[in-house]
């Protein structure tokens, strides 16, 4: 599986150390609160694990899970929420962390349905931004790498559901 790894685009320390940061302006940002952070999965869990363990405040978890490419490189265009949240949001801090916008079509037909549930602030922290495959405009509030248009696995992206164990982020060979 290593040798489809083109090469690495940000190594573990790369990674660990903007983790550090984004850590950092979150607990300026909401000191003093609460997060009820939502992991989107699959590819989210190794970032928000790593990430809520920097953060000083009060934290629920939550996981949501919305349809993603599946076995192919492109995202449909439909997206379809796959597991909800089985709580009320109303009135609380939502935090949603997210592992990489592309199109945001996922995630703009999350932060849909979660707005509709009127949480008091609705915030998106993602590991990875691809901008120039944006199709539907994104407000990320946290970001920590932007990147070209690469396709990435690693550090929970997979391809075809592979690759997610690896501790850094690499550029798949097509
Ligand atoms: P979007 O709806 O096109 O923004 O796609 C978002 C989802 O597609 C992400 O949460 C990932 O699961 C997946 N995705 C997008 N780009 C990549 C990539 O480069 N590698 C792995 N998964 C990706």
């Amino acid at each position: 599986m290593q040798g489809t790894i083109e090469r690495v685009l940000l190594s573990e320390e790369t990674i660990h150390a903007r983790i550090d940061e984004l850590g950092k302006q979150l607990n300026d940002d909401y000191d003093g609160g609460q997060i009820l952070a939502v992991c989107l999965l699959k590819g989210s869990m190794i970032f928000m694990s790593d990430l809520i363990r920097r953060l000083n405040m009060p934290i629920t978890l939550e996981v949501m899970r919305a349809s993603s490419y599946g076995q192919a490189m492109e995202s449909s265009g439909s997206v379809k929420i796959l597991q909800d949240l089985d709580r009320d949001i109303s009135g609380m801090d939502v935090l949603v962390v997210e592992d990489i916008v592309d199109t945001g079509r996922t995630l703009a037909k999350t932060l849909d349905l979660l707005r509709f549930r009127k949480p008091k602030t609705l915030k998106v922290c993602s590991l990875l931004d691809k901008p120039s495959r944006r199709v539907i405009s994104i407000d990320i509030d946290y970001t920590g790498f932007v990147i070209e248009d690469h396709f990435v696995v690693g550090y929970g992206l997979d391809f075809d559901e592979h690759y997610r164990q690896l501790p850094y982020i690499g550029v798949l060979k097509l």
